[in-house]
């Protein structure tokens, strides 16, 4: 039975259930939505709207379902409609007549916006999590990884030598930016919607502050049709679903480039890496693939929500039950994909070797001998020309670039100095670049912005 039959002489037809019916996603939401009714039935006795001996039964009746969803003994219905008719038919069955009063002065518009927004600063709290153990993971291997150097790349043509600590930390940094917005994006969605009824709040004596507080939300809405129609919230969990979806997909680019062995930088972990069925001789990085294609669909969720919402007019309109599967599957998969790749790179062997061969290419050096030749006063135009013709002439003639610097009038033997493994990046002191020092610092300022960070994101998970 639905809740709205009276007002129809007919029962709904079969199709019309089957479409319009939520209750095979929605069900996500039961525990959201029996906290959030639980704080309604305690305003309505506060209001003088329930007597306590109504209130008893019905906060009873609410923690008997609680249960039986926490025990998965909860038995839905067929003609459950979504989950907020299927808690409330329930706590009818439980509570007899005086259940009949819990619907009193909301509807399933505010009902549905407060679960989600419940959900959401739970959930969002916990991909911020996810995000801090993959960052911590990066750290770890950062640290560990001493002195250890590999080309730096632009354009994925070798450039300059960097610290492999400086290139983890490089997508260390970015994914410090989801969690920023991850915070942010809490603050906004911590606003209850409870109280504000189907679109204009209600006659009856209700205190839509008293059940933000109580639910521990650090507001209420204060306009009844913004809080019943508004899915921003839900918006900015698919945007940032989708940026840290874009952030790992690159980190997951890298792994698959890094591991062929035209790179052989990365050697997977045998646990972390997957087989072909036919080629008997394969180790493929199906892992880090999936990080790379996982972003396509969340960029998908995002797009496609936005394109739900867009043009909607005031206030609640049904097309906002479009909003949860890609809010759930977003979320899902960015925590999965966060907790899979922190694995894959916690376990993942660096050849170091290798990373030196190609970071220690004397051509890699061409930029410090120029800013070499500038400590000595030249300007750095000619300094480039200076040094580009002897790299070319080297190529040129097939001989290698120490012989040709050596004899070079503007350069010699101390110059040839910086051509060593690791001479040229120790050469650079620049605040926030690649050399040792610099990177010494960072590792630091990385670290202590990364328990802050935690600090801040524990603090939401406790309050969800
Ligand atoms: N299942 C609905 C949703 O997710 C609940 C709200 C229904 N409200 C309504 N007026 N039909 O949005």
């Amino acid at each position: 039975m639905t809740l709205w039959q009276a007002r129809m002489g007919a029962e709904p037809s079969e199709l019309l259930m089957a479409f319009s019916a939520s209750l095979a996603f929605d069900r996500r939401l039961a525990r959201d939505d029996v906290r959030a009714s639980i704080a309604h039935v305690r305003g309505l006795r506060r209001a003088g709207v329930l007597t306590e001996e109504e209130e008893r039964p019905l906060v009873d009746a609410l923690g008997r379902v609680d249960r039986e969803i926490a025990t998965g003994t909860f038995a839905f219905a067929p003609t459950d409609e979504d989950v907020h008719t299927a808690i409330e038919r329930r706590v009818t069955e439980l509570a007899g007549e005086t259940g009949r009063r819990l619907h009193t002065g909301r509807s399933r518009n505010d009902q549905v916006a407060t679960a989600l927004r419940l959900f959401v600063r739970r959930e969002l709290a916990g991909l911020g999590l996810a995000v801090l153990e993959l960052q911590e993971t990066l750290l770890e291997r950062a640290r560990s990884a001493g002195g250890a150097e590999l080309p730096g790349y632009t354009h994925l043509q070798r450039a300059q030598p960097v610290l492999l600590a400086h290139h983890l930390l490089a997508h260390g940094w970015s994914l410090s930016r989801d969690v920023d917005r991850v915070l942010e994006a809490l603050r906004r969605a911590d606003v209850s919607p409870l109280g504000a009824g189907a679109v204009a709040g209600t006659s009856l004596p209700l205190d839509p502050d008293a059940t933000a507080a109580e639910l521990g939300f650090g507001s209420r809405f204060e306009n009844s049709m913004d809080a019943v129609s508004d899915r921003d919230f839900v918006a900015d969990t698919l945007f940032i679903a989708a940026l840290l979806g874009v952030h790992l997909s690159r980190l997951g680019e890298e792994i698959v480039i890094f591991s062929s062995q035209e790179f052989g930088f990365y050697r997977l972990d045998d646990a972390w890496a997957t087989g072909s069925s036919m080629l008997p001789q394969k180790k493929n990085p199906d892992v880090a693939e999936l990080a790379r294609g996982k972003a396509g669909r969340l960029i998908g969720h995002l797009a496609g929500f936005l394109a739900t919402v867009k043009g909607l007019p005031l206030s609640y309109n049904r097309d906002l039950q479009e909003d949860k599967e890609p809010l759930f599957d977003a979320l899902d998969q960015a925590a999965l994909a966060c907790r899979a790749l922190g694995g894959l790179l916690a376990t993942v062997r660096f050849d170091l070797e290798a990373m030196a061969k190609a970071a220690g290419q004397p051509a890699l050096a061409a930029v410090d001998l120029a800013e070499w030749l500038v400590g000595r006063g030249m300007p750095f135009r000619r300094a480039h020309a200076v040094v580009g013709a002897t790299v070319r002439a080297a190529a040129d003639q097939g001989r290698p670039l120490e012989e040709l610097v050596a004899e070079h009038p503007d350069l010699g033997p101390e110059a040839v100095a910086l051509l060593a493994p690791g001479a040229a990046s120790a050469r650079r002191r620049s605040a926030g670049g690649a050399g040792p020092g610099a990177v010494g610092v960072q590792l630091e300022r990385f670290a202590r912005r990364l328990s802050a960070d935690r600090e801040r994101v524990q603090a939401w998970v406790a309050r969800a």
